[in-house]
């Protein structure tokens, strides 16, 4: 399995930390060069390789860390995502009601991207806290999982659980989705599970 972060700012900094102190693979982009993530890069080590935007949407798995509106940008980049993962790590903070029309923010990127599974994630914390070890008290910060896929939300909460958190998979986007919108009731909440 193949990891790409998009995006390199707090949240993506945050994700490209946890991956490197598991040891896990990962590349990160973000809109220019990337030469601009060498001094990144160094200090994570080898786990982490800087890529350019293009070459990161060849991973298996693809982590939206960007501004909610860039989805439509990255959406643009390909016809077909089947074969790919989609993590909406992403908070829609100024969505219309209109712009929404019923529907959770993560679905309006699953449409977006026709043939991915998306799966909303790693969006409920805020980026120290992300970044940071999820072993908390003798427990494991909690990290809330959803998507519509059910295969696709089973190997996510794997990759969650590699990367030192207590995965809990809340079904499908427009319930468990609804529980993770911005300002939703698991979003802050920094939840330890004892196990
Ligand atoms: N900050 C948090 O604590 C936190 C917590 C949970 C969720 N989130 C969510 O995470 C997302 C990112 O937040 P952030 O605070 O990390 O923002 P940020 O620090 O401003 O970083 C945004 C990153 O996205 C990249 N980007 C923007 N458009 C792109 C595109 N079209 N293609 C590739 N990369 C693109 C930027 O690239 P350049 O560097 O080249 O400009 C930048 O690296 C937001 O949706 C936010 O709601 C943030």
């Amino acid at each position: 399995m193949t990891y790409a972060i998009i995006g390199s700012g707090n949240l993506g900094t945050a994700l490209a930390r946890q991956f490197a102190r598991n040891g896990i693979s990962v590349c990160i982009a973000n809109t220019s060069d990337p030469e601009t993530l060498a001094d990144l890069a160094r200090e994570l080590g080898d786990s982490v390789t800087p890529t350019t935007f293009r070459n990161a949407l060849d991973a298996d798995v693809l982590i939206l860390a960007i501004p909610f509106r860039a989805y439509t940008k990255v959406a643009s980049a390909m016809a077909n995502w089947s074969g790919r993962i989609v993590i909406d790590a992403m908070n829609a903070r100024d969505l219309t009601p209109e712009e929404l029309d019923g529907r959770e923010s993560t679905e309006l990127v699953a449409l977006a991207l026709p043939g991915a599974k998306v799966v909303k994630t790693f969006n409920q914390l805020p980026a120290n806290l992300l970044g940071s070890d999820p072993s908390q008290d003798g427990g494991r910060r909690v990290m809330f999982v959803s998507s519509d896929d059910v295969g696709a939300s089973t190997v996510i909460s794997r990759l969650v659980e590699q990367l030192g958190f207590a995965p809990i998979e809340l079904g499908k986007l427009n319930k468990g989705g609804a529980l993770l919108r911005f300002r939703g009731p698991l979003v802050l909440q920094n939840l330890i599970k004892y196990s």
